[in-house]
């Protein structure tokens, strides 16, 4: 029997799973990226814990068929090169060629969140729908696009990073960690929305969050729900900008459903209620019809379970 390493490289962590030829994940193990000490080092650490979990697990070496791995930044997913990872220090790394000498076995690659949908297309939130795309908010704001159940590429393997779409204007644009200003990406991740929190903070707004010593995106989301004005606004400000680019999303590829995943979709219904009601009023008639926004499912083994995948189904 066969089986396949599926690999999810993030910015803090290191996610790894066995599926067998089902793509049923078996197994999963995790340990930290370590991106501080260095582009050698955060590959020495894939390579340990792709061994490690065939170690622990009941099947031999032998019985790796191949290595999957998805990668935070733009990556060019047909030459197999990470062109620019910001968030973990890589910038044109033939990635794909480095860990096929590594394994001795075939590696497949691809942008994290092109996985993550990828996962949900098969087995999560898009289970039997031909379109949809997915939206991954964390560190990052990523995005994948599923057509006809294939990841769409683009020109230079790259299409999908949603978090890049320019939506905020001008005169409120702030720089993105791709260089450039105004991405959705500054307002809709976990980051960006830590930030204006600071920033409403170091203003003198009176905000509960005030009193906290470090704020997280969790804690931006329950004062919210709580009441607190300037919690909501921000909130609310994450959920437009979203809501306006499912917009333009949905004049231009016209998906069934549009999958909301990563750490800031747990927030729930307060954030959901928001992107909907702001996509009804922003998206012409006909491109709202049947079209359903809805989260994630598999969570955090969305992008393990659709990089083993990409050795299974694409
Ligand atoms: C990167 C994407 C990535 C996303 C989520 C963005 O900053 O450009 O490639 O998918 O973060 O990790
Ligand atoms: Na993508
Ligand atoms: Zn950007």
């Amino acid at each position: 029997e066969n089986i396949y390493v599926g690999v999810d490289l993030g910015g803090t962590a290191i996610k790894v799973g066995i599926c067998n030829e089902e793509g049923q994940l078996l197994q999963t193990y995790e340990g930290p990226t370590e991106t501080s000490k260095g582009v050698e080092a955060v590959i020495n650490n894939i390579e340990k814990y792709v061994r490690h979990i065939v170690e622990e697990s009941p099947y031999s070496w032998d019985q790796l068929a191949g290595v999957g791995a998805g990668f935070a930044g733009f990556t060019n997913i047909r030459e197999g090169i990470i062109i620019f990872a910001p968030n973990v220090g890589f910038k044109d790394v033939p990635i794909r060629a480095i860990l096929e000498e590594r394994f001795g076995k075939p590696v497949k690659i691809d942008n994290d969140a092109n996985v993550a949908a990828l996962g949900e297309a098969w087995s999560g939130a898009g289970r039997g729908v031909d379109n949809c795309v997915c939206f991954t908010l964390g560190t990052g704001v990523g995005g994948g696009i599923i057509i006809n159940g294939r990841i769409y590429q683009g020109f230079g393997g790259m299409a999908g990073e949603l978090g890049h779409i320019t939506v905020v204007p001008d005169l409120e644009a702030i720089q993105c960690g791709c260089g450039k200003m105004g991405c959705l990406e500054t307002v809709s991740s976990a980051t960006g929305i830590i930030r204006m929190a600071k920033d409403a903070v170091a203003r003198g707004d009176r905000t509960s969050l005030a009193l906290a010593d470090s704020i997280t995106a969790k804690e931006v989301f329950d004062a919210a729900k709580a009441g607190d004005e300037v919690a909501m606004r921000i909130v609310n400000r994450a959920a437009y900008y979203l809501g306006k680019s499912m917009s333009s999303v949905a004049a231009v590829l016209n998906p069934e459903v549009f999958i909301i995943g990563g750490g800031v979709s747990k927030a729930g219904d307060f954030l959901f209620d928001e992107i909907r009601s702001v996509f009804q009023k922003l998206t012409p008639e006909p491109l709202q019809r049947g079209v359903r926004i809805v989260a994630a499912e598999l969570g955090n083994d969305a992008g393990i379970v659709g990089a083993a995948g990409l050795h299974l189904r694409s």
